[in-house]
């Protein structure tokens, strides 16, 4: 068993076990997963009671209005805010929300000021994960948004780690096995999502993006990986299964990614990236692609 203790690090932490600070999903009922963390039974970081909360509630509107909240103070700088409707019609009606919510009467009022709360809502939320199911045949879930409040707080408010644990929340509560994704190549969220297993390539350029310097990638669910983001240690058997593609992807070079591009659309995949480079990289770093041995 994946004892929480075992990523607890340092002080930074200890959130994870206040009852104050509480797991939330924000689901249609007729989405909510019936049996959650079924599949990932080696892991019980998520003891808490989650905090459930129905988006069709007309009432539920304040809990919505502080997702978004977050969501565009996190994204308006990049230009990629989500439009409310977008929220809705693509993540809520076919997903979920998932992520932490601090109870709103235990923050500071330092806390309470930065964010901007209701204090007529009970829970306030500091990060959000939206994954949506695909119609892929491998019953494949595509990670549509990932964004906490470290974004925007200054670093003595801070909640350490809570991006990545709110994916790993989401990804052990509707039992994920396969998650798509993208990001900038650019994006810290680069150094998160490549440590949840396994990181393939999908696409290194994507001009039908808004963004072409977007990574499209695949993941197989590793919980036992997990901790590793946090020790920042070498992916268990990552370099015995894997070895040098032979070249580098440079995450700011247009004809870098290009190329990369065109050996995945020739079919020379598939492509990896190893997590422990991009946890510790510079994020505009080139980094090494490899593939199985
Ligand atoms: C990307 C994001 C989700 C990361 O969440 P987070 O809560 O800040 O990250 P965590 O606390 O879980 O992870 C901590 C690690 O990530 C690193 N990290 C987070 N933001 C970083 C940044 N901008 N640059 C470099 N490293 C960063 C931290 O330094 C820390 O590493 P350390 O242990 O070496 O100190 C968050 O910064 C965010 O909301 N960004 C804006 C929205 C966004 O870009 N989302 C991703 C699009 S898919």
């Amino acid at each position: 068993m994946l004892k929480a203790s075992e990523i607890f690090i340092d002080e930074r932490m200890q959130w994870m076990k206040s009852d104050d600070i509480r797991p939330y999903v924000f689901v249609r009922p007729e989405n909510r997963i019936l049996e959650p963390g079924r599949l990932h039974r080696r892991l019980d970081w998520f003891p808490h009671e989650v905090i459930y909360k129905n988006p069709l509630e007309m009432d539920q509107v304040g809990f919505a209005d502080r997702i978004m909240y977050l969501e565009t103070a996190a994204f308006g700088p990049s230009g990629m805010a989500m439009p409310r409707w977008v929220f809705y019609d693509c993540a809520i009606v076919p997903g979920f929300v998932a992520g932490f919510a601090a109870r709103t009467s235990k923050l500071s009022p330092e806390m309470k000021r930065l964010l901007a709360v209701d204090e007529a809502i009970e829970w306030t939320p500091l990060s959000l994960f939206i994954i949506i199911p695909t119609m892929s045949r491998d019953g494949e879930w595509v990670a549509h948004n990932l964004c906490s409040v470290n974004s925007i707080l200054p670093k003595e408010h801070q909640v350490y780690g809570i991006g990545f644990i709110s994916k790993a929340f989401g990804l052990w509560y509707a039992n994920v096995r396969t998650c798509c994704g993208m990001t900038q190549w650019t994006s810290p969220s680069v150094k998160l999502h490549s440590n949840y297993g396994d990181f393939e390539v999908l696409t290194a350029y994507t001009p039908v993006h808004s963004y072409a310097r977007t990574v499209t990638y695949r993941l197989i669910v590793d919980t036992e990986s997990w901790p590793a983001f946090f020790h920042k240690q070498e992916r268990k058997g990552f370099h015995d299964r894997y070895e040098s593609a032979g070249f580098d992807v440079d995450p700011v070079n247009d004809q870098s990614l290009i190329s990369f591009q065109r050996r995945l659309e020739g079919g020379e995949g598939p492509f990896f990236l190893d997590p422990r480079e991009t946890r510790i990289k510079d994020l505009n770093a080139p980094l090494k692609v490899y593939r199985p041995k």
